[in-house]
């Protein structure tokens, strides 16, 4: 066991540059990611605290004026990525995507901040983090929730950090590509091609992305005429969670929390909305096409996360959980294995993620303590097994995609050593 903590604790450090963390020491993301900086930083809270608050504090550096954090941060100019900071051509302080990513900021830091008596001299740098946090939940209820629903969009695929799921596939295929695109991939030369995103999805990728550009990523505008908006389950069930937390330490080092507070109570009762009662399971809705979207997707269950008060929901959510990979040994996949648009080795369209189980550990924890302690058991046992790699294969466990992966050792971390701290 300790091995293995000291081997994850070595890729996080590894992966370490000055202030953030790479998701992997390998070509393939050559960047700070906003999701990835989240789940990294709680990994770093149970060794190095100073590294946790730096990650999210560099992060923090990358927001733009109007309050977004965006879903990439370019650091390094000088890399083969694409799209690369010239092609987004936008940034505050650090050179940056256009779009955001699940903001799961407010979740970690209320799980490092848990762990630890802070001192006073710390208490205005913490003071200081929440309110950028509050700025960035403000400008998602703002901009991306501009009639004041309850539920918020994304305007991207890459926004969901499920890039390549079949979630995407009908909004997706409603894009008229842009004509005579001229673009390099970067992805595919690194990892097989067969385990990352057709050329066609990614032409369809950056197309919306052009377009964002074309309109000067301006968050009014594009809320009405982006080529893709989407409220998706996932998404808002962890802006919900992070809201609730944001809410509890907001009111813990009081800070103004009466916007969030009513924002939470309109969330918890308009997410039912996208609960599905036949299926009983929740669904997308496809602002922009009119539609529900109904892949069986793993992220769906996230709203186990959300701690919603509706017993029954959860309850019946639950059940449909079990089914998802009852015949499989290895869980949770991304995409239900008996679904069509199902395929074992592609990223996000079934292979098994660490962080979506880590989530639908978290939301399983206090409703169903016997089924979260299996999800725990498989999920360290199949880091065990194949390694700190990107994702897995549902059906025998196979490691793909990239090695030393940060969120993989991150949360492999806080799973094994979380006990300590309950
Ligand atoms: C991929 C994933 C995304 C992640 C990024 C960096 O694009 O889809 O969720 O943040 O890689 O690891």
């Amino acid at each position: 066991m300790l091995n293995e903590i000291n081997q994850a604790k070595k890729v996080l450090l590894g992966n370490r540059k000055k202030g953030y963390t790479l998701p992997t020491n390998n070509k393939l993301y050559p960047a700070q990611w906003n999701w990835d900086s989240g789940f990294i930083a709680l990994g770093y809270s149970h060794f190095n605290l100073k590294f946790a608050l730096e990650e999210i504090n560099t992060l923090l550096r990358g927001q733009w004026n109007d309050g977004m954090v965006p879903h990439i941060l370019f650091h390094d100019l000088n890399t083969n990525y694409y799209p690369n900071h010239s092609v987004w051509n936008c940034g505050n302080k650090i050179r940056s995507s256009g779009i955001t990513q699940p903001p799961i900021l407010a979740i970690m830091l209320r799980k490092i901040l848990e762990k630890i008596i802070i001192k006073n001299k710390d208490k205005f740098k913490i003071k200081s983090i929440i309110k950028k946090i509050t700025k960035y939940h403000q400008w998602l209820l703002k901009y991306r929730d501009p009639k004041n629903s309850g539920l918020v969009s994304i305007l991207h695929p890459w926004e969901s950090g499920y890039d390549n799921s079949p979630l995407w596939d009908k909004p997706l295929n409603a894009i008229k590509i842009e004509k005579n695109l001229k673009y390099k991939r970067g992805d595919n030369k690194i990892i097989n091609p067969d385990f990352r995103p057709l050329d066609i999805d990614y032409d369809r990728y950056v197309t919306i992305k052009n377009h964002l550009r074309k309109n000067k990523y301006d968050p009014k505008k594009l809320y009405q005429n982006s080529m893709f908006n989407v409220v998706d389950v996932g998404f808002n069930s962890i802006f919900l969670k992070a809201n609730k937390d944001l809410l509890s330490l907001l009111k813990k080092f009081n800070l103004e929390y009466k916007d969030i507070q009513n924002y939470i109570v309109k969330s918890e009762t308009q997410i039912e909305k996208l609960y599905d009662k036949r299926k009983k399971s929740f669904v997308n809705y496809d602002i922009k096409n009119k539609k529900k979207i109904t892949a069986p997707s793993i992220t769906n269950y996230f709203i186990l996360f959300a701690d919603l008060k509706n017993k029954l929901i959860n309850k019946e959510i639950i059940k449909t959980l079990r089914k998802h990979n009852s015949k499989d040994k290895f869980f949770f996949s991304s995409i239900k294995p008996n679904n069509i648009k199902y395929e074992e080795k592609r990223y996000w369209r079934g292979p098994v993620w660490i962080n979506c189980n880590w989530i639908i550990y978290q939301g399983l924890k206090d409703k169903d303590k016997k089924f979260a302690n299996l999800v725990r058991r498989k999920t360290i046992d199949l880091v065990k097994k194949s390694g700190f790699y990107e994702y897995f294969d549902t059906n025998n466990g196979n490691p793909y995609g990239a090695k030393n992966f940060s969120w993989t050792a991150s949360l492999f971390l806080d799973l094994i050593l979380e006990k300590k701290y309950n």
